[in-house]
């Protein structure tokens, strides 16, 4: 059986953060090409767990759009995909209520699903995602995120394939906003006080 090294905590290194970016970025925390490397192998583990199986990817929007792509296209088995809408809505970094604003396409019955997240913070947004699809008759039900944030975990909940362990900082990038500002950052960083402290439009 292959093994996928376990997901090493990272914490902020000394990396010059890309001038487009340095005002509102504090840190650079995972660089894009340690993040491509840890995909791969999550690539490799994925590969060899469900090469055979009739799987569904359901990944949910919006920001697990960077990982997703650069995952998927690693990933050498047949496979479907679909995307559930799901969204937080709390005040400024804290998560709220949880709104679904898509439901699956596919027929996930008998199935073996794997859920594809960015981050897993408070553990809210997977346990109500996880409750809702095993209702519906899936053969298999796990998860794979690209962040972990251990700390802010306000109930049990564990993902299934993990990317890294991170420290309880704010973080935006590859895929992850603040007030659905900087998904585009091709790395992961953390953004600097100011920036969510003062009031902003969407
Ligand atoms: C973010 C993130 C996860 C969730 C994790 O989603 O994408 O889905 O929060 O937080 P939790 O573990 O505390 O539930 P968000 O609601 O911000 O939507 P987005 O993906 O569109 O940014």
């Amino acid at each position: 059986m292959m093994i996928l090294p376990p997901a090493s905590r990272i914490e902020v290194a000394d990396l010059p953060v890309p001038p487009p970016h340095a005002g509102e970025v504090d840190a650079v925390l995972i660089p894009a090409d340690q993040l491509q490397e840890r995909i791969h192998e999550l690539a490799r583990k994925i590969t060899a767990d469900y090469a055979g199986r009739d799987t569904v990817i359901v990944a949910l929007l919006s920001g697990t759009v960077m990982f997703l792509a650069d995952l998927m296209r690693r990933l050498e088995f047949p496979l479907r995909l679909d995307f559930m809408g799901v969204s937080s809505y709390g005040s400024g970094t804290e998560s709220g209520q949880l709104v679904y604003t898509k439901e699956l396409k596919l027929s996930i019955r008998g199935r073996h699903v794997l859920v594809v997240d960015d981050i897993l913070d408070t553990g809210k947004t997977l346990r109500s995602v996880t409750a809702k699809l095993s209702e519906l008759g899936p053969a298999s039900l796990k998860t794979c995120v690209l962040l972990d944030k251990p700390e802010r975990r306000t109930g049990q909940f564990e993902a299934d394939y993990i990317g890294f362990e991170i420290p309880n900082l704010f973080v935006v990038g590859y895929g992850l906003d603040y007030d659905e500002r900087y998904r585009n950052l091709p790395f992961v960083g953390v953004l600097k006080p100011h920036v969510y402290s003062e009031p902003t439009c969407v």
